[in-house]
């Protein structure tokens, strides 16, 4: 991977992001996935940023939030996820290395922090470039009185990270849950 100057990376909390540089992550975000991003921030929640640069502006962006999610069958064996979202580039300065070099970042706090890395995507290829796996069996949503709710429409587009914590008996085939929230629980 070649970069014209290698991007600049800043990690920070949501709460240190000042409403400036909002702004630009939210521009970018927009162009990049095409819809307003308006409620997606609050709907998301606080998180790590790994922010892209050229030394003049934000090129790229990913985010790690805090989830939990429900592997295999009953009994419930819950895990502590690193849950990636809002992985952009700017169209214009696309395929010149800036999102991979913003999730390597990211797959290094994973592996640093969490006992598994998870995502929802309809761009596996990229993601599985950087060691990232399709999870092969049902997605569902574990609602908050435990009950699951399959979201058969996911399945195939959630991947995963194993890092040091996960469970060395991990079976990509079985079956997921993620722990509700509104809108978009995956
Ligand atoms: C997906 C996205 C973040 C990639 O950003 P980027 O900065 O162009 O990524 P990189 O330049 O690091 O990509 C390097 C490689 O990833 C691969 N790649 C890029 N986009 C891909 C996609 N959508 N599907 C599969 N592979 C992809 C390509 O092989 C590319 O290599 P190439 O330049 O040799 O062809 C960017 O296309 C984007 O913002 N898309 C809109 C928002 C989105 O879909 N986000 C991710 C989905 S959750």
């Amino acid at each position: 991977m070649t970069f014209p100057t290698p991007p600049h990376l800043r990690i920070l909390s949501s709460e240190e992001i000042e409403p400036e540089l909002l702004d630009e992550l939210t521009a970018l975000c927009e162009a990049a996935f095409e819809e307003s991003f308006a409620a997606v921030w609050e709907r998301v929640g606080p998180g790590i940023h790994v922010i892209g640069s050229d030394g003049r502006r934000v090129t790229a962006h990913a985010m790690i939030i805090d989830r939990r999610i429900y592997l295999g069958h009953e009994p419930d064996q819950a895990l502590d996820v690193g849950y990636v979202e809002n992985v952009a580039t700017w169209p214009q300065l696309q395929r010149r290395g800036h999102a991979t070099a913003v999730m390597r970042e990211i797959n290094r706090l994973v592996v640093e922090e969490y006992a598994l890395g998870a995502l929802a995507t309809g761009s596996n290829g990229f993601y599985e470039r950087l060691g990232w796996e399709t999870w092969r069996g049902p997605t569902s949503v574990r609602m908050m009185d435990g009950q699951r709710v399959r979201s058969a429409e996911e399945d195939g587009a959630v991947m995963i990270l194993r890092t040091p914590r996960t469970p060395a008996d991990l079976d990509i085939g079985s079956p997921i849950a993620i722990e509700w929230r509104p809108e978009e629980p995956w």
